[in-house]
C-alpha cells in the first residue's frame, strides 16, 4: 500500500501533510509532519498540484482556502476537531459593538465561517507572539478558552475575553492525573499542550505546541518526560530520541477523529481524487485575510 501510495504521489504531483496526532503508518508516508502552523505554512507554500491533508476538517479547509487553485484531499471527510463549532456568533457582535477596537482572535481549530468573522488566525505556537503584536488593547479569544486563558496570563498588558470552547481531549486530563504520574516517574519533567486546563499547566515543565513539544524533547538533556497531549506525537518523540522514555497519564488522551485517517483512505482518495475540499468563495476570501494576517505577524 505504501508503495503504490508513494508512485501515485510523483505521477500526480501530490503532496502529503500530517499532524502528529493521526495514525504512525500515516504519519511515516507523509511528506511532511508536524504542528498546525507549520503545516499551514507548508500548504501555503508547496508547488504540488495536489494536497492530500492528513487531518481534521479545520486542517484542509485553511490548506483549501490558501490555495483555491489546487486540490485539497481529505482521507475523511468526517474527521472533525470538536473544539472548531464551539463559537457564539451573536457574542462576536455584541463585543464588536461594545469595543471600538476590538481584535477577534481565531484558534486556527475553528471553522472557514469562524475564521470568516475574525481579525486574525492563531495557532498554539504563534498565539502569544501574534496577540502581543496586534495593535489592539482588547482581544476576543476564540474558540478555546484554555489557550485563550494561557494567552492572558502570558499577555497581561490586554484585555483578553475568553469564550467557553474547549478541546474535549485535552480538557479531560486532570491535575490528580498529573500529579499521580509524577508520583509514579519523579525523575520525569511533564511538557504539556495548553489546551489543556489551567490547574494542569501549573503542573508543567514546559508548555507549547506539539512540535515545541518534540523541540524542547530534543534540546533538553533530561531523559524520562510525561506527555500532555495527544499521544500520536509519541511516535516522533520516540522516532528522534530512541533512547529517552516517555511516559503518558492514566487515561492516555486520544483524538479519535485523528485516529480515522488510515493508510487505505489515503491511497482512495489519491488514487480517485475524492473528499475535495470546497470552501464558497465569499467565505475563503473573508477566512483568508485572517490566515495571511497571521503568517504575517507570526514571522
Ligand atoms: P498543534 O498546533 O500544537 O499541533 O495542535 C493542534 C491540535 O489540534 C491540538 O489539539
Ligand atoms: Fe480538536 Fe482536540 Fe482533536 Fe486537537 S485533539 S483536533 S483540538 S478535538
Amino acid at each position: 500500500m505504501m508503495d503504490k501510495i508513494n508512485w501515485l504521489k510523483k505521477e500526480k504531483n501530490a503532496v502529503i501533510l500530517a499532524h502528529y496526532y493521526v495514525p504512525d503508518d500515516v504519519q511515516e508516508i507523509a511528506d511532511y509532519v508536524g504542528d498546525s502552523f507549520y503545516l499551514s505554512k507548508i500548504a501555503k507554500d508547496t508547488d504540488a498540484k495536489i494536497i492530500v491533508f492528513c487531518g481534521v476538517a479545520f486542517m484542509g479547509e485553511s490548506a483549501a482556502i490558501m490555495n483555491p487553485e489546487k486540490k485539497v484531499l481529505m482521507p475523511d471527510k468526517a474527521a472533525d476537531c470538536a473544539m472548531a463549532h464551539m463559537v457564539d456568533y451573536q457574542k462576536i457582535d455584541k463585543l464588536r459593538a461594545e469595543y471600538d477596537d476590538i481584535a477577534v482572535v481565531c484558534y486556527i481549530n475553528s471553522t472557514a465561517e469562524v475564521k470568516a468573522c475574525a481579525d486574525v488566525c492563531v495557532t498554539s505556537a504563534n498565539a502569544i507572539k501574534v496577540v502581543k503584536a496586534l495593535p489592539n488593547q482588547n482581544i476576543y479569544f476564540i474558540p478555546d478558552g484554555n489557550l485563550g486563558s494561557y494567552v492572558k496570563e502570558q499577555v497581561p498588558e490586554k484585555n483578553v475575553i475568553l469564550n467557553e470552547g474547549y478541546c474535549p481531549i485535552h480538557a479531560a486530563m486532570t491535575k490528580q492525573e498529573v500529579l499521580d504520574a509524577k508520583q509514579k516517574y519523579p525523575k520525569a519533567k511533564f511538557l504539556v499542550h495548553p489546551e489543556c486546563k489551567k490547574e494542569v499547566l501549573a503542573e508543567a515543565d514546559y508548555i507549547g505546541s506539539t512540535s515545541g513539544i518534540i523541540d524542547y524533547v530534543s534540546k533538553d538533556d533530561g531523559n524520562e518526560y510525561i506527555i500532555g497531549t495527544e499521544i500520536g506525537v509519541c511516535y516522533e518523540l520516540k522516532k528522534q530520541n530512541p533512547e529517552k522514555s516517555f511516559y503518558t497519564l492514566r487515561q492516555p488522551p486520544i483524538c479519535a477523529d485523528m485516529k480515522m485517517i488510515t493508510l487505505e483512505k489515503v491511497l482512495d482518495v489519491l488514487e480517485h481524487e475524492t473528499n475535495v475540499v470546497k470552501v464558497p468563495d465569499k467565505m475563503r476570501k473573508s477566512a483568508l485575510r485572517p490566515l495571511e494576517r497571521m503568517l504575517e505577524l507570526a514571522k
